[in-house]
């Protein structure tokens, strides 16, 4: 360990603990404690300020897809910041990397879903969405479909309308978050279903469950089903054989819009820019994305939509109306030659078929975790995994939550050298998509040994 020179640590901690107001952080403990403190960061690793280099294998937020420190992107930013940084987005005016990024957007981007209205991030992507579908029905001539239809377990946003969309319950405690009319279907949480169903008997149930449930609330009321391909936050849950092409047969029959948040299964993660129709057959009529659209390097997000949503929203809701949505920096011209350099180096690079080539082998390490004690599921798909940990394999009991089971293997592989998310009772891996063989046997020896580490300590401590 060596501290970093250029800074003060002390101060910069301080001013942190003070001042700042971090999301998704527990603020029981956090003036105390304060924040971790990242300075650098090169291929897959990043640097704390007291010189720990770790490898990343959240890849920042799901994010870095491309991985850290790439000069292309960095110059494409510092070129794109001094010819012009900003361009005016509204009443039709744009700039050659937003024009540029469009197009790129819409081609990669399956079927007819050829226009996009760029955001700030994924919440404002799906906030969007949203507004986009109340005025495709209403101009439409069907104002009364209105109903959302999300799954428990959901992540949509951080936005009002996004987090009200989301369906883990515990988030929205304490928020007074707008009704928009959400009805919840469950989560293909297969390892947790109540009927301990698997594979096709567990997609016909889900299947089943939402035909009722259209059934029940009334096609002509509901508007559009939002879904993430592989869920992320909920707990990296992927959908059984056949799952989403059966449900968006419902959804076409119903003219229900399905939007596809590709937020974080986008841009390679899955092994295709897009997994909603390429490795799901969602048929989507809306894709939001964000995250590795830039891997990060700055934000942007978009709603990609198809021609259909299009054309109705060429038709004024009312007599000279105008389209009466936009946000300053939504095609930020800056962003979008980040985006565009991003792009560029994954195509490049083949970046997505990187992820397709070791996607199996990934799996194959983390489903060899399945003989230690605490590892009750392994689950996911392309480079997105979640290992799921549990006090008792037989009856999948949890840990009690203040054993904070996620937290402390997380812990033990920091320690090591590998940033992994613990969630609850979860450890989840998202690691940038430029990952080779032997930092996949890096990143499993570690869990092994972090995990190992942990039964050791809980045994210790007569809690396993
Ligand atoms: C599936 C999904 N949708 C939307 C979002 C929100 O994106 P952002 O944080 O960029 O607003 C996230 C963030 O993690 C996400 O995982």
């Amino acid at each position: 360990m060596k501290s970093n020179a250029i800074y003060d640590q002390d101060d910069l901690w301080n001013k942190d603990r003070l001042h700042a107001v971090h999301g998704w952080t527990d603020y029981s403990n956090f003036r105390d404690q304060g924040s971790e403190i990242l300075v650098e960061a090169d291929g897959l690793y990043v640097t704390d300020i007291n010189g720990n280099r770790l490898l990343d294998a959240m890849g920042g937020v799901w994010c870095v897809n491309v991985g850290y420190g790439r000069d292309e992107i960095v110059d494409a930013i510092a070129a794109q910041a001094r010819r012009l940084p900003f361009a005016n987005p509204f009443r039709a005016t744009t700039s050659p990397p937003a024009a540029q990024l469009t197009a790129k957007v819409a081609q990669l981007a399956p079927g007819d879903l050829d226009h996009v209205l760029f955001s700030a991030g994924g919440s404002t992507a799906n906030d969007a969405a949203l507004r986009l579908i109340q005025l495709y029905f209403n101009t439409t001539g069907r104002p009364d479909k209105k109903q959302i239809l999300s799954r428990v377990d959901a992540y949509h946003g951080s936005t009002s309308a996004s987090a009200s969309i989301c369906g883990i319950a515990q988030n929205k405690v304490g928020f007074d978050l707008p009704d928009v009319g959400t009805r919840y279907v469950s989560a293909p949480y297969e390892y947790r279903n109540p009927q301990n169903l698997q594979g096709q008997a567990f997609s016909d149930f889900l299947v089943d469950e939402f035909a009722e449930t259209v059934k029940s609330i009334g096609p002509e009321k509901i508007a559009c089903f939002y879904a993430e391909p592989v869920m992320g936050m909920g707990g990296v849950l992927v959908p059984p054989p056949g799952y989403f092409s059966r449900i968006a047969e419902i959804c076409k029959e119903n003219d229900i819009i399905i939007v596809a948040d590709e937020v974080v299964t986008g841009f390679g993660r899955i092994g295709e820019y897009f997994a909603s129709d390429a490795v799901f057959e969602m048929a989507p009529d809306i894709i939001s994305c964000a995250k590795g659209l830039t891997s990060g390097y700055l934000p942007l997000g978009a709603t990609i939509i198809s021609s259909q949503i299009m054309d109705a929203l060429q038709t004024p809701v009312a007599e000279g109306a105008t389209f009466t949505h936009g946000f300053t920096y939504a095609e930020h011209p800056v962003c979008c030659a980040a985006a565009l350099a991003n792009i560029d180096i994954m195509e490049r690079e083949r970046i997505p078929e990187n992820v397709q080539a070791l996607s199996p082998y990934l799996k194959s390490k983390l489903d060899s975790l399945l003989d230690l004690d605490i590892v009750g599921d392994v689950r996911g798909a392309g480079f997105m995994f979640a290992i799921e940990n549990v006090a008792d394999k037989k009856t999948k009991a949890l840990f009690p939550a203040p054993v904070g089971i996620g937290q402390r293997i997380a812990k033990h592989a920091r320690d090591r050298g590998l940033i992994i998310r613990p969630g609850g009772h979860l450890n989840i891996l998202s690691p940038p998509l430029t990952l080779k063989r032997e930092d996949i046997d890096f990143i499993f020896d570690t869990l092994r040994e972090s995990i190992e580490a942990t039964q050791g300590d809980l045994a210790r401590e007569d809690l396993l």
